[in-house]
């Protein structure tokens, strides 16, 4: 791959990305993807960029590649331009793609990670899908230098998110999740969850919970489109409930699994 020089992503991390699953040759919501894509340009004003462009670059690279089982990431920086702050003058934004294959993470979905946690020191729009993700790397390294999976971040106390996923937490059978507002990004995977909640009866509430509570959950869980729904049985060293992969976390991976069977069963246009 070359980097074209005076690329806004190069220099700021001036850009938007995706991430999209392809099971069995199939794109997992792809829909979903493609319009947090156009909502998280928008929000941060790159202009110039159609929807079904975007749909199509990521078609010609599933076929050109023939990868059936991965994650195709997609990324549009504001354009190139000499390195100036200020957005340049008709500037076109650029767009990157690439595929790999990947498995399913099915180990530790089955037996669970652990997970650390740290202050949330990220800025205040992290509903935008932003190219910019050095806090979010950091955080992750933290997980990596202490032996676990996952970094969750709290801003004084309430749980945001992971460093690169969704958490949720159950307590006496409710599920709970921070709101979709600007501290998180609002994860495909997890509005997956919500709906699969809401489908099969699991009561759930979009509300902040804190470390203390998370502490004292009976379940907790991380969902992203790679890590799918991943169980967390022990944060800061201690065990989350009695430390095993808890009833409703295994339901709602089992709805998950299920709804990617569907995918793989009907038939491509
Ligand atoms: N990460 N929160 C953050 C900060 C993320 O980076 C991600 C995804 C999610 C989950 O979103 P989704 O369910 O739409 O994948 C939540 C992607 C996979 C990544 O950066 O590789």
């Amino acid at each position: 791959m070359k980097v074209k020089s005076g690329d806004r992503a190069f220099y700021f991390g001036d850009g938007v990305y995706e991430v999209v699953r392809i099971y069995d040759g199939r794109f997992f919501t792809l829909d979903e993807h493609a319009d947090r894509l156009m909502r998280s340009a928008e929000e941060v004003m790159i202009k110039g960029l159609e929807r079904e462009e975007i749909i199509e670059i990521l078609h010609e690279i599933k076929e050109r590649n023939g990868i059936t089982d991965g994650a195709l990431y997609i990324q549009v920086s504001r354009g190139i331009a000499p390195r100036d702050h200020g957005f340049p003058d008709g500037s076109k934004p650029v767009i990157y793609a690439s595929i790999r294959s990947s498995k399913r993470p099915e180990q530790q979905m089955e037996s669970g990670v652990r997970a650390v946690t740290t202050e949330d020191y990220r800025w205040l729009k992290c509903h935008v899908k932003s190219l910019n993700l050095l806090a979010n790397v950091m955080e992750k390294q933290h997980a990596v230098e202490n032996g676990a999976k996952e970094t969750i971040m709290h801003r004084d106390g309430v749980v945001t998110e992971g460093s690169s996923t969704n958490v949720f937490m159950v307590k006496n059978g409710i599920l709970f999740t921070h709101p979709a507002d600007n501290l998180i990004l609002n994860g495909i995977t997890r509005l997956e969850v919500l709906k699969l909640a809401e489908e099969n009866d699991i009561p759930f509430r979009e509300e902040g919970f804190t470390v203390s509570d998370m502490s004292e959950a009976d379940e907790v869980f991380y969902t992203s489109t790679t890590q799918e729904i991943t169980p967390v049985i022990n944060i800061d060293g201690r065990k989350v409930g009695d430390g095993s992969v808890g009833g409703t976390t295994r339901r709602l991976q089992s709805f998950f699994n299920k709804k990617i069977t569907e995918l793989i069963s009907v038939k491509q246009s």
